[in-house]
């Protein structure tokens, strides 16, 4: 791995793809909590996902593309309310279907790495108390041993839960009757986190039993809390519920996800807004590609060595994709800022966490396609653009930027 004037070489088996989950991109998620929440007369959510990408059904079409584009690995996730969209009856179809989703992405030369659970439930666990009901980790458990086969002898890379942390706050907020409030101050429920980090720890240990060769991990969003001068110790209180500790419970797994889009600037009352002057994204989030660099040593930080990283999320939301490319070019110096030796003052060499570099197995970019933003569609994040009528993809530059980067092995670094 070194840094020449050609950009930032990467080690060999890194992996550059990019990122989607099952409810944001296959349309027809009928038996998934989310679903049901997105039909609730008068409630929070704007803008039903209904077909959403269709990419249940053009999930190849899906491939050929991000293969064609040079990546070498892709993220997406398996939907438990397909495997099993009635409490104990599994569909046989979903499994077959996942199977060859797995099979489709090696045939490609596609790394599939796989989440078990991206936001979304089936109902009926919902119903039964989700992850604070009195099964949840028996059921989380039973459904990962259930889907174990698709993943048998083809995935290396297996994600229990995205972003652990969300869920908490997202559970803490509907609870408190905050709907989608401002999940800036709340605190995620002491409880809730528990139960995630328990439930985590089970599927590890769960498939671990069953497929040695599957290396576990989960996918914690990094708000890069930024401390104002004094407000250290502030900073450091409200990180813990809300990230690190999360990040804690990643030390005995096999890697740990870094999803990063922005930081979070913390004052002594807690956090500050977005500066005035500040390019904001279209999510609002402050435009701040530095973040990924910041999370990626943060996680490492915190996690210890040993448990390589792979950047699972990283993006923007906007209608300008040469602001695509200006974003994920500084995110990515930033990444190669932190894969090597002694950070910007050291020499290039071996990447292993310990001597200063961090050990980042792969990057991969959210989000493949433009997908349903829990809410909206109008958050467009894609390499590809997704036309809400055809379902017609379209790489876009940027998306043709970085895949040129993956076939090269290496970082236009700027
Ligand atoms: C989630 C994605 C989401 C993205 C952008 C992450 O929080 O894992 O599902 O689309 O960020 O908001």
């Amino acid at each position: 791995m070194t840094m020449t004037d050609d950009g930032f070489a990467l080690p060999d088996g890194f992996l550059m793809g990019a990122s989607t989950s099952a409810h944001q991109t296959e349309g027809g998620n009928t038996a998934s909590d989310w679903w049901a929440f997105e039909q609730l007369p008068g409630g929070p959510v704007a803008e039903p996902s209904g077909d959403a990408a269709d990419s249940y059904h053009r999930w190849r079409e899906d491939m050929d593309l991000l293969a064609g584009l040079g990546f070498n690995a892709y993220r997406f996730s398996i939907e438990w309310a397909r495997i099993e969209p009635v409490r104990g009856q599994v569909s046989r179809a979903a499994l077959a279907h996942y199977r060859r989703m797995v099979e489709g992405a090696r045939e490609r030369g596609l790394e599939p790495v796989v989440t078990l659970h991206h936001f979304t439930s089936p109902r009926w666990f919902h119903e039964s108390g989700g992850w604070t009901g009195p099964e949840a980790v028996d059921l989380f458990a039973a459904y990962v041993r259930t889907v174990a086969p698709v993943l048998d002898g083809q995935v290396r890379y297996a994600a229990t839960l995205n972003e652990p942390n969300m869920l908490a706050l997202a559970h803490t907020a509907l609870r408190q009757g905050a709907g989608f409030a401002d999940f800036r101050t709340l605190e995620p429920a002491d409880y809730i986190s528990e139960a995630l980090i328990t439930a985590h720890r089970t599927a590890r240990e769960t498939l671990h039993g069953l497929l040695p060769g599957v290396r576990v991990g989960w996918t914690v969003a990094n708000q890069v809390y930024q401390p104002e001068p004094g407000a250290e110790d502030v900073c450091r209180a409200f990180a813990w519920p809300r990230e690190d500790r999360f990040l804690e419970a990643a030390r005995d797994d096999d890697w740990v996800g870094v999803q990063s889009y922005t930081r979070t600037r913390i004052g002594s009352g807690g956090p500050l807004p977005v500066p005035e002057d500040a390019e904001r994204t279209l999510t609002g989030w402050e435009f701040y590609p530095a973040a990924l660099g910041e999370a990626v040593r943060h996680t490492a930080d915190v996690v210890g060595p040993g448990v390589p990283v792979l950047v699972t999320e990283n993006g923007i939301a906007t209608r300008d994709d040469a602001r695509r490319i200006d974003y994920t070019a500084a995110a990515l110096a930033g990444l190669a800022d932190a894969m090597r030796p002694g950070g910007s003052d050291g020499e290039a060499g071996e990447n292993t966490a310990g001597s200063g570099g961090v050990d980042v197995r792969g990057y991969l970019h959210w989000s493949a396609l433009d997908t349903y933003e829990w809410g909206s569609y109008g958050p467009t994040f894609g390499l590809v653009a997704v036309d809400r009528e055809t379902f017609v993809r379209t790489p876009r530059p940027s998306g043709r930027w970085l895949g040129e980067q993956a076939r090269a092995g290496r970082l236009a670094v700027r």
